[in-house]
């Protein structure tokens, strides 16, 4: 099957009131996982690639990863660039088949960013390729704590209703990156801070009084950093602190409210560390790599099969 066009996944996604779950990619591990859940679960996929993606496995290792696993498997699979931070990287992307790609120009200036975008957006579209845009800036942790320049940033900048509807007009990008409270990485609230639904809304119902009609909003930082996870982690000799996600029910409720993706990338490193953590402690005589990342890999797709079935709600809509 070839590649699928996020256009297609994006308005069957919001017709549905489901979410598509859009889950990055390293190795080969995290790829088989992944596409083997969706398969089950009958969910359509975007796997998304970084440019830190890129520059770890190499562009090609993970094209023919990716190639492999969609000519083993039924459902529709969109490939899509995350946070690419120039229009040359999403060039590049486009120029090797992507079917999406993000540019992240969203910590310039409003018209420079409407610049950046506008010009990805017309390179893309003549080739047949979407584009996602970001208009705001996440707020709360950016960086794992501990790490250097880490912290919790309670300014940010939300998303707002009245410069989503101008961004999307001047720059025709196809689907748009919100920033409600959500943010990247394990540390993403302290205390009960939670995503802001009101200003969802108002951004959904502002696009559709434009005239965008059901414009696909697009939901960052949506890891729900399971406990049990995090105590698993902790339990076999991680560190990790006090690890906060965003609640899977805040997640049905945006994708309820207009968001056609989400992205996973936190809690799939989360699955694959608690598993191999879980092998060196039971036996620390183990040093065959298939024996920790064969567990790992099973623990990742047990992940995604509960986000697609549970939270997602696109468990069984692969061939909408
Ligand atoms: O939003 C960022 C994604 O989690 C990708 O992270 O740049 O470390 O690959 P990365
Ligand atoms: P998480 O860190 O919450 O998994 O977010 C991933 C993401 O937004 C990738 O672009
Ligand atoms: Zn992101």
């Amino acid at each position: 099957m070839p590649l699928t066009h996020t256009r297609d996944l994006f308005a069957k996604a919001l017709k549905g009131k489901y979410a598509i779950g859009a889950f990055n990619v390293n190795n080969m591990e995290l790829v088989q996982a992944i596409v083997e859940a969706c398969e089950e679960e009958k969910a359509p996929l975007i796997l998304q690639i970084s440019r830190g993606a890129r520059q770890y496995a190499k562009p090609i290792f993970l094209k023919k990863l990716i190639e492999a696993a969609v000519s083993v498997s039924n459902i529709p699979i969109a490939v899509h660039l995350d946070h690419g931070d120039s229009f040359e990287l999403c060039k590049e992307c486009i120029d090797e088949g992507f079917t999406s790609v993000m540019i992240d120009a969203s910590f310039e200036p409003f018209e420079k960013n409407v610049e950046i975008t506008r010009k990805v957006v017309e390179y893309a579209h003549k080739h047949n390729c979407a584009v996602e845009a970001e208009l705001g800036h996440l707020v709360g942790a950016q960086f794992d704590e501990g790490e250097a320049g880490g912290g919790y940033s309670k300014s940010g900048h939300y998303t707002d209703p009245e410069e989503a509807v101008r961004f999307v007009k001047e720059t025709g990008c196809d689907s748009l990156a919100v920033a409600i409270g959500n943010s990247h990485g394990a540390y993403k609230f302290k205390g009960d801070q939670r995503l802001d639904m009101d200003r969802l809304r108002a951004i959904k119902k502002a696009l559709v009084e434009a005239g965008l009609g059901d414009y696909p909003l697009v939901l960052h930082g949506a890891s729900s950093v399971p406990q049990e996870l995090v105590d698993e982690i902790n339990k076999f000799g991680g560190k990790l602190g006090d690890a906060r996600g965003v609640p899977e029910t805040d997640i049905e409720e945006a994708r309820r409210n207009g968001v056609a993706k989400v992205n996973i990338d936190t809690d799939l490193r989360l699955a694959m560390t608690a598993g191999i953590r879980r092998v060196f402690a039971e036996n620390p005589k183990e040093f065959d790599p298939r024996k920790y990342l064969g567990p790992a890999r099973a623990k990742v797709k047990e992940l995604v099969k509960h986000k697609v079935r549970n939270v997602l709600g696109c468990a069984g809509h692969a061939f909408d």
